[in-house]
């Protein structure tokens, strides 16, 4: 794999590269950050396939009910409820406001029945008590955020907890030689480029800042659209950190590649990563 790390690795992002830079279809003044976030950063189907494919792969049936920490627009608890009718979804963010916008695009991505199997929680994932659910979602590193191991085996022993007992927890890390980096990345996408801004890396702490800007062909931007102060955690340190918290099994998922040497979506549990220039690997907790 090649790919640079962070926001723009994995193949599941060249998907979308390359589209026509449509001149004058989007500027800054009249783009909302959040979709152009969904745009460029996410793949909430992908996602569910991996849900689906690891519950059959470790429980031998699909899982129904989950729980989406860290939701943003709860776009792929959309999916999940899209995907079949009994299954069911808990969307969790800190932020009314980004979760208010999702709300607002219920009517359009969901009809009656599956809108019933969507919640909306505003609370922190820290103390939000819900349901027992099969899965629990933590994605797009978002758990980064938790900058000590004390923080950070808190939240997993939180979601241990949220799960049911034969629960599997699933979650993303990046990582690669890339990762420890300040640099730039861009990307041309359908109307707009997305630019990926490893603004600071401190190698003596691991905390990172990184940027989401967003440039129009009319040369406007949105810099800053979304910013990230995150503890860059590895693979290592966070199975450890699972099992500290409870889990009784740890797997990491590493994607295979393709001819070309790129990631090709297809993910397999593996002991043996590549040391490459950017990865996105899954890791998948069992209670
Ligand atoms: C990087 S976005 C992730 C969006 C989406 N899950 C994805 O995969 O792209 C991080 C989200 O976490 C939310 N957040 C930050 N701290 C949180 C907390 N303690 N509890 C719940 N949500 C939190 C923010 O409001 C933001 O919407």
């Amino acid at each position: 794999m090649t790919a640079t790390a962070t926001k723009m690795p994995k193949n599941k992002k060249k998907k979308k590269k390359n589209k026509s830079l449509r001149k004058g279809w989007r500027t800054a003044s009249t783009s909302d950050i959040h979709e152009l976030y969904e745009l460029s950063v996410q793949e909430p189907e992908a996602e569910v396939d991996l849900t689906d494919q690891v519950w059959e792969e470790q429980r031998g049936r699909l899982a129904t009910s989950i729980r989406e920490d860290f939701c943003g627009t709860a776009i792929a608890s959309m999916s999940w409820v899209k995907r079949r009718r009994a299954n069911t979804a808990i969307a969790v963010d800190l932020s009314a406001e980004v979760m208010d916008w999702g709300k607002k695009k219920v009517a359009e991505r969901l009809n009656a029945s599956q809108a019933k199997q969507l919640t909306f929680v505003q609370d922190n994932v820290l103390t939000v008590e819900t349901e027992p659910v099969d899965s629990v979602l933590a994605m797009n590193f978002s758990y980064f955020l938790f900058r000590t191991r004390k923080e950070l085996k808190h939240y997993f022993t939180r979601v241990h907890h949220a799960l049911k007992d034969d629960g599997l927890f699933l979650l993303d890390a990046y990582g690669g030689s890339d990762s420890f980096l300040e640099m730039e990345e861009d990307r041309d996408l359908d109307g707009f480029t997305y630019i990926w801004d490893q603004a600071y890396y401190n190698p003596i702490s691991g905390d990172v800042t990184n940027h989401i800007h967003f440039k129009f062909p009319d040369g406007t931007r949105i810099d800053k659209a979304f910013s990230y102060h995150w503890r860059l955690w590895t693979l290592p340190e966070i199975q450890e950190l699972l099992k500290e918290a409870g889990f009784r099994t740890v797997h990491v998922y590493w994607e295979g590649t393709d001819e070309d040497g790129e990631g090709d979506n297809e993910w397999t549990i593996s002991t043996r990563g590549e040391a490459c220039e950017g990865w996105i690997a899954y890791i998948v907790a069992g209670k």
